[in-house]
């Protein structure tokens, strides 16, 4: 039967404590994810007003820049009648030394929730494992776990199945990727990755990829042809050549990845009404041409509003459970 996630009913609770990554959630609990979100969405398109977290906090940690993440959470908690505080880390005494562990345990005493983007992936797993309350990953250099919710939920609206697309990402083998990967093949997208040579995906999150897929009869595939990747591709991705933390690389990466850019010819090679999607910020002129990231093929402002709507679920999943 076709996957209907407008009115998806699961037989099971969520049972997720945090979400640290893609790889700890069932299918079952990404299509609860997806449909809470569908919902959120589509009642705050009907102006419909549910405070789903009223009184609850949520402490928002970040180590890095954002302009999306920082304000769909923000926005977000705001309309389900919760409040969202910004943290910035070199404002918090975690910037002068103060341990990720301690600074679990305190800020668990005042919160309700804790959304963090750094670094390490580690420290968001070290944060969950001494808070008492959800711990959301925001971003980090392995992952980037919201912004694939985000972009499923994008890609089940306009195509409403998952289970045989094909999704080509061109680029860098990073945390959007690795996310991405995760997320494809826990809902039976093929997935192929396009990068240049020692700028591949880390083998472990292929390897859980590519056992996700083996369950779904879908593919995952890692290539250094951005060509070949192009084939019947239903959705194309992109992301910046040069990720946070990385700017001391820049010119070994824009070396590296020219032959990687999204222009139309290279996303011509894609299926006729193939989607372009960006996690965004992009780089225009770099990783993808204006023709392109503004054509009418290309999502990337739904992906963008679809973060808030989706973290919704995601925050209403977790923190609205707790006792
Ligand atoms: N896509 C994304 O996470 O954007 P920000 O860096 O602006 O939060
Ligand atoms: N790969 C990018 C994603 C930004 C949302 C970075 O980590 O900078």
């Amino acid at each position: 039967m076709d996957l209907n996630l407008y009115n998806y009913k699961s037989q099971k609770n969520f049972s997720q404590k945090h979400l640290l990554g893609l790889s700890y959630l069932t299918e079952d609990e990404i299509y609860q994810i997806l449909s809470l979100a569908l919902k959120l969405k589509d009642e705050n398109k009907k102006g419909i007003v549910h405070h789903h977290l009223k009184g609850k906090t949520l402490g928002m940690i970040f180590e890095k820049s954002s302009t999306r993440t920082r304000v769909s959470f923000e926005v977000g908690i705001y309309q389900l009648g919760g409040y969202g505080l910004f943290l910035s880390s070199s404002d918090l005494q975690l910037g002068r030394g103060e341990t990720i562990e301690d600074t679990a345990r305190v800020l668990s005493r005042y919160l309700d929730g804790i959304m963090i983007r750094t670094y390490k992936q580690e420290d968001v797993e070290n944060l969950a494992k001494y808070a008492s309350i959800p711990v959301i990953n925001g971003l980090t250099d392995l992952l980037h776990p919201c912004q694939v919710l985000a972009d499923l939920m994008t890609i089940y609206e306009i195509k409403r199945r998952f289970k045989g697309l094909k999704l080509a990402y061109i680029g860098d083998g990073n945390n959007v990727a690795h996310s991405l990967l995760v997320g494809c093949s826990k809902v039976g997208m093929d997935i192929t990755v396009a990068c240049p040579e020692g700028y591949e995906p880390e083998a472990k999150i292929v390897y859980i990829a590519k056992k996700n897929a083996t369950l779904h009869g879908s593919n995952v595939t890692i290539t250094h042809s951005p060509q070949k990747a192009m084939e019947n591709a239903d959705c194309v991705y992109t992301d910046v050549w040069t990720s946070m933390g990385q700017e001391a690389e820049v010119s070994a990466r824009l070396s590296a990845f020219k032959e990687f850019q999204v222009n139309k010819e290279l996303f011509g090679m894609a299926k006729e009404n193939a989607i372009f999607l960006h996690c965004l910020p992009a780089k225009r002129g770099q990783e993808v041409t204006d023709d392109v990231i503004d054509s009418d093929n290309s999502v990337v402002f739904d992906q963008a509003e679809n973060r808030l709507h989706a973290q919704k679920a995601v925050m209403v999943l977790l923190m609205g459970q707790q006792k």
